[in-house]
């Protein structure tokens, strides 16, 4: 039995093409774009990398939602026996099933998702209470794997491409979190202004599609709560 794929082509100009593919026990999407590379034509560009769920870089929109390939099974996707399979919406297009990730990672940046250390290696190692409010906080967060999913489902970055995105915010939050990071100033800062967690609408399309459980929606929240008073570097926070 065969399964009929629609296949994205070309840049933001391209089109649809269809290719038939044989179903095999066990399928999963990218099973299905790995057959059409290597069987019907060489072509055709796309990105994978672990095949398990670790690296996030297989994510496409499969019949219009966003998800990682590697680990969605055909079963639960293809309708009627057909699947359309899009590079990530919301980014430019490279060439057909690959993104362009730039401003998904710059905006990362943007929103200080880098850590800050306030120790050297000559310190002893901080000690961090597993029970503590902040560790849980940040332990809840701290899976992202970046594939960019819950960017790809977000109706506000569709209408505010400024906006800095669920997976950046979360990316925040978990450094907002982590005790032995010195850039929570500057973090908080990054965050509070109009393309930052304020500008989320909570409308959780994020939480509901990320494929690692995670809610960008929960640690928006918490930002948004952090950021409420916050003053700018310098004139201190009792967050
Ligand atoms: S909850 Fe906020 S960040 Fe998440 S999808 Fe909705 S608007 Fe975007
Ligand atoms: S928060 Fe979830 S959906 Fe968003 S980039 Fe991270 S792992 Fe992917
Ligand atoms: S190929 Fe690495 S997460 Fe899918």
């Amino acid at each position: 039995m065969n399964l009929r794929v629609s296949v994205w082509r070309g840049d933001a100009d391209g089109r649809y093409q269809d290719f038939d593919v044989p179903r095999q026990p066990s399928q999963t999407v990218l099973d299905v774009v790995t057959y059409i590379q290597r069987r019907l034509d060489p072509t055709l560009s796309y990105r994978f990398a672990c095949r398990v769920g670790m690296c996030g870089s297989c994510a496409m929109m499969v019949n219009d939602a966003p998800r990682w390939t590697c680990r969605t099974h055909v079963d639960k996707v293809a309708s009627g026996g057909t699947l359309r399979i899009a590079p990530l919406a919301n980014l430019p297009v490279v060439k057909d099933l690959v993104a362009d990730m730039r401003e998904f990672f710059d905006k990362w940046a943007r929103a200080q998702g880098r850590f800050v250390p306030t120790k050297t290696k000559a310190d002893a190692f901080a000690v961090v209470k597993p029970d503590s409010r902040p560790r849980r906080e940040a332990d809840a967060a701290i899976e992202c794997i970046g594939c960019g999913v819950c960017y790809a489902g977000c109706d506000v970055v569709a209408w505010n491409r400024d906006y800095l995105g669920p997976a950046a915010l979360n990316r925040a939050w978990t450094l907002v979190n982590d005790v032995r990071d010195g850039g929570k100033d500057a973090r908080l800062d990054a965050v509070a202004g109009d393309a930052g967690c304020h500008s989320c609408h909570t409308l959780m399309s994020c939480t509901e599609l990320c494929p690692k459980g995670l809610s960008p929606t929960r640690s928006i929240a918490g930002l948004k709560r952090a950021t409420v008073g916050f003053a700018p570097a310098g004139e201190g926070t009792d967050d």
